[in-house]
């Protein structure tokens, strides 16, 4: 990675980890953070179980495993978000939009090549490998701020907790499943090339808002995550 990229990414994975806090945190945003953690955990099960049984069709029994244990994580991650999101009815908060940032991505992958029988399995690691590294630490972020003066933040601070643990070890086996396929140097690169796109797309963002620029989250989202 060199010094921009570097830069780049502390400001990006700052502000991305500041705002997921924020959304948690403010009790008018907290239900729409909820509502799309939710999607998006649930969302990506049945991705993860196909990929696992690929995997052991593949004859890769080890990864298989990983793949379905993580499945079983996020299902886990869903409810809990959902449960959370259970104490807040009646109140209002949107159905969230899709996420525009996996479009930016995945940019250049077709819908076709993403999916969990298609996908290039150095891009499936690579590019989750980012995702759950990141996802771990703005979870532990969200539990960080939220009170545990009422006894709603306090079970959501303990369920974001515990998701924050699973996140860290998702990351370490994707990163262990590359070392197993792939020389040092070749994970090296692919993780410098997930990071480099990661922010190359919050960058984007970032001037989208600027100029005012909308732009339509497209299909090829719903191929690592069912809903994102
Ligand atoms: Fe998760
Ligand atoms: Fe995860």
């Amino acid at each position: 990675m060199n010094i921009v990229t570097y830069l780049l990414n502390l400001i990006c994975s700052g502000v991305s980890a500041y705002l997921a806090a924020y959304l948690i945190r403010d009790p008018l945003t907290r239900p729409n953070a909820l509502a799309e953690a939710e999607l998006a955990e649930s969302g990506s099960v049945p991705y993860f179980q196909a990929l696992s049984a690929r995997a052991a069709a593949e004859g890769d029994a080890w990864l298989a495993e990983k793949l379905a244990s993580h499945a079983a994580d996020e299902e886990r991650h869903g409810k809990i978000f959902a449960h959370a999101l259970k104490q807040h009815i009646g109140e209002k908060w949107e159905i969230p939009k899709r996420n525009i940032f996996y479009t930016l991505y995945l940019q250049e992958y077709s819908l076709a090549s993403l999916q969990p029988h298609t996908i290039d399995w150095s891009v499936f690691m690579g590019s989750m490998y980012i995702l759950e590294l990141d996802a771990s630490k703005e979870i532990a972020r969200m539990a960080n701020v939220l009170p545990e003066s009422d006894r709603l933040s306090a079970n959501l601070k303990k369920g974001l907790s515990s998701i924050a643990k699973d996140e860290v070890r998702h990351a370490a086996y994707l990163y262990e499943a590359m070392q197993r396929r792939m020389s040092q140097d070749t994970v090296d690169r692919i993780i410098n090339e997930w990071r480099t796109r990661q922010i190359q797309a919050y960058l984007t963002i970032a001037m989208d808002i600027i100029q005012g620029v909308e732009r339509q989250a497209m299909p090829q989202n719903g191929a690592l995550y069912s809903w994102v």
